[in-house]
């Protein structure tokens, strides 16, 4: 069998949504310290919902397939329903992860979560 799903091959090979966004209204930057991977999210939302979603990752390919897969699922989405993603649903998305990969995808869903607290931080002090 092989290591790596098609899915994740494909988005690893061809991420979505790579890149910044310039007036991001909540931003989180997450890291792994074992692996030294680093991920940066930013969303832009308009009335509580997600209306565009950017990401960098300096990251091996299961955080750049899961960060891609992560973006795709919580794009358009109001944030309540961003917030209850878990790594388990993108590896799931994903048609899994190896065992010893799966600490990838949770970068994403930490990345993810960083982004809404700043994004509900800045919300409250305006
Ligand atoms: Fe570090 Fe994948 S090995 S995020």
């Amino acid at each position: 069998m092989a290591l790596y799903s098609e899915k994740v091959m494909d988005h690893f090979r061809n991420p979505r949504n790579v890149g910044v966004i310039e007036d991001a209204d909540g931003i989180g930057e997450v890291g792994n310290a074992k692996c030294g991977d680093i991920m940066k999210m930013y969303l832009k939302i308009d009335d509580d919902v997600i209306t565009d979603v950017k990401f960098e990752t300096f990251g091996c390919g299961s955080a750049i397939a899961s960060s891609s897969m992560a973006t795709e699922l919580i794009k358009g989405q109001p944030v309540s329903e961003a917030m209850k993603l878990t790594n388990k649903a993108v590896a799931e998305a994903l048609d899994g992860l190896p065992d010893y990969k799966m600490h990838c995808s949770v970068l994403a869903e930490e990345a993810i979560q960083s982004a809404l607290e700043d994004y509900e931080k800045r919300k409250a002090d305006k």
